[in-house]
């Protein structure tokens, strides 16, 4: 058997009959750039993730690089993130001329351990940037205690995690903005690129929706310098019927991610936990083993190819080689990246791959090879 990695073929197959009405109905209409289906999806995702106003913009690093322009992040601050996940975090503060500072994860969410970010705070720490990863809310109200602390904000990278929730309220309803991807890959992915910003501040989805389009609130008059980032109504909807699917999808992805633990709780390797309060969406389902190398071939090897994220923290990378981080000063990041193991996650997988998948695993020779 073969159980490909992901399988956005198998979803669009699935939705064919609801995609393609909609898309003819953009080509129809003539207004392909922030148009209705725009206006709509904001609406719809601000509903969903329990905020006032979702902003459309061209994708979830845009999201991001806009919220912290939004809240005037800028040369001289310091914003805190974690060096365990996708570079878009990282990147938007640096390209606000802010200095980056990475904190240490939890070892078994992955997600930012607060009382490292507590460690890190300084005079100049203006922002705290939590990424709700593989799915999971991170520890948000100790962010959040420590950003009313200091005065500082909280901005929440929800690029992986749409419809989780931590106590029953939806991730990106915590900080001052939330930061959606809708990369094809994502829970709730466009055929393209895409990405939302969500708030709850009036004040701050104007300056959003400015910044998005060259800073101009009236055609060719500029009030800010701004970006390019405006969603495309194609997009929008395609989105929108995606959207209404979203809960059961995440339902599977529940489902699936249960068969997982079932079937290797006693295998000698660490299942992924998820905490108190927290609804999962599982975006990604990982274990961790000392074997992962050898692991992930013996799996490629009988149909079962993966991808490793993370599989070098950011604060190692070339790129932040400037930062002067060193092998060893964020450890527990360093050797998540050294053990995690994704396994196949999206809707579309058969119970019978699921298991093939647990079946594959437990032949291997856990031990022997090291
Ligand atoms: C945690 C995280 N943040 C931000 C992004 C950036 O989103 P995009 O690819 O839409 O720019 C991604 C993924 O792509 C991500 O996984």
């Amino acid at each position: 058997m073969n159980v490909p990695f992901l399988n956005l073929a198998a979803q669009y197959a699935s939705l064919k009959n609801e995609l393609l009405p909609a898309v003819e109905q953009v080509l129809a209409s003539g207004h392909y750039v922030l148009g209705p289906n725009v206006a709509a999806l904001e609406q719809e995702i601000a509903r969903f993730t329990g905020t006032r106003f979702g902003v459309g913009v061209n994708s979830g690093s845009d999201a991001l690089t806009l919220a912290l322009r939004a809240l005037d992040i800028g040369p001289g601050d310091e914003v805190i993130t974690t060096p365990f996940t996708y570079i878009a975090p990282a990147e938007s503060i640096h390209q606000m001329g802010a200095k980056i500072v990475f904190a240490d994860i939890h070892p078994r969410t992955f997600n930012l351990d607060p009382a490292d970010v507590a460690r890190k705070l300084s005079d100049r720490t203006r922002a705290i940037i939590p990424v709700h990863l593989f799915g999971q809310a991170a520890q948000i109200g100790d962010f959040l205690a420590l950003a009313a602390k200091r005065g500082i904000h909280v901005v929440e990278d929800c690029a992986q995690a749409i419809g989780a929730s931590h106590d029953g309220k939806p991730v990106g309803s915590f900080g001052r903005i939330g930061c959606f991807s809708f990369y094809p890959t994502k829970n709730l992915g466009a055929d393209g690129d895409g990405g939302m910003a969500v708030t709850n501040d009036e004040a701050l989805a104007k300056k959003l929706k400015m910044l998005r389009v060259h800073g101009i609130e009236r055609r060719y008059h500029h009030d800010l310098h701004g970006y390019n980032s405006r969603l495309d109504e194609m997009q929008a909807a395609i989105l929108r019927v995606k959207l209404r699917h979203l809960p059961r999808w995440n339902e599977r992805r529940n489902e699936i991610a249960a068969r997982y633990s079932a079937g290797l709780a006693d295998l000698p390797v660490d299942l992924p936990t998820v905490c108190a309060l927290n609804r999962h969406v599982w975006h990604v389902y990982a274990i961790l083993t000392d074997e992962r190398d050898a692991l992930a071939k013996f799996l490629a090897d009988r149909g079962v190819p993966g991808i490793i994220y993370y599989p070098l923290p950011l604060h190692l990378q070339k790129v932040y080689e400037h930062l002067g981080y060193r092998e060893g000063y964020l450890p527990v990041s360093e050797e998540i990246s050294r053990r995690i193991l994704p396994l196949p996650m999206y809707p579309e997988l058969t119970d019978e791959q699921v298991d093939y998948v647990i079946a594959t695993l437990r032949q291997f020779p856990f031990g022997e090879g090291e």
